[in-house]
């Protein structure tokens, strides 16, 4: 890890960073438009190899609305390797680079009319339909992480206020993290509706468990790219997501760096 910290901090400098952002797919733009220093997960032991197109695997550190950030372009997903770990070194890296926070951002299919493909969803809680956990051979008493109030109160009312100042609706939900990497059946979305669930995608879960168990606080937002399976004639596909996944991001941009900006 030292190793790794110091071959970021040559290329990046040694002024901490405030606040970690995950990109998920199609909205890695952002990243680019950082005034700072991009590294590729490949130069980085222990990233991932981000293989989901639609991603930009490098960590970019820099100024955002005058915030000193980490940005972590692209994820590695459970599905891509069976490991619900796959993020623990770039989350474990960024705490270390100073962030107090992360702000998670993903594609999602929603299950409620009221916030259709193109909106936000900011997220109020998860259910974890996986039966998966990133902390599990965590042999320390530290791996019972409370996961009360996980998806930050305090965050999100800044995000919440951020939206409201640049026009933009950001209803709260509660995302399920299903493993995929095949969509849902309509029948496990009827049941997840059930079991409380307003939107589901394939990530962001492990990785608030993980920010949570590293002491960040932890706040995400999913922009809408379809309704779940069985509940519109879209195609489901990831060519699909990708398509869709920049209507919301032009919005989920504004928010966040409203959101820097009001804390710089
Ligand atoms: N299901 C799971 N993941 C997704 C979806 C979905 O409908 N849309 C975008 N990511």
């Amino acid at each position: 890890m030292d190793t790794l910290l110091n071959h970021i901090r040559e290329k990046a400098g040694t002024e901490p960073v405030r606040i970690a952002l995950i990109l998920g797919s199609g909205l890695g733009h952002l990243a680019e438009t950082v005034d700072g220093v991009a590294i590729d997960y490949g130069d980085l032991p222990g990233f991932p190899h981000a293989g989901v197109s639609g991603h930009n695997p490098k960590l970019v550190i820099g100024d955002l609305e005058g915030v000193r950030v980490a940005v972590l372009g692209g994820r590695a997903h459970y599905y891509e390797s069976g490991n619900a770990a796959a993020m623990r070194v770039p989350l474990e890296v960024v705490q270390a680079l100073g962030a107090e926070q992360v702000l998670l951002t993903n594609a999602a299919g929603s299950f409620r009319k009221d916030i259709p493909p193109g909106d936000l969803m900011l997220l109020s809680d998860h259910l974890n339909y996986s039966g998966l956990n990133p902390l599990i051979g965590e042999a320390t008493d530290r791996r019972f992480v409370n996961m009360t109030d996980a998806y930050d109160p305090g965050i999100r009312t800044a995000l919440k206020a951020a939206g409201t100042a640049e026009g933009i609706a950001l209803e709260q939900g509660v995302y399920a993290w299903y493993s995929g990497p095949s969509f849902e059946t309509p029948a496990e979305i009827r049941a997840l509706k059930v079991l409380g669930a307003d939107a589901v995608g394939m990530s962001t879960v492990p990785e608030v468990i993980l920010a949570r168990f590293l002491g960040m606080k932890a706040a995400a937002i999913s922009t809408i790219t379809n309704m779940a399976a069985g509940m519109s004639d879209e195609h489901l596909s990831h060519e699909h997501t990708k398509a869709m996944a920049p209507l919301g991001a032009a919005k989920l941009e504004k928010v966040l760096r409203r959101y820097l900006r009001d804390l710089a």
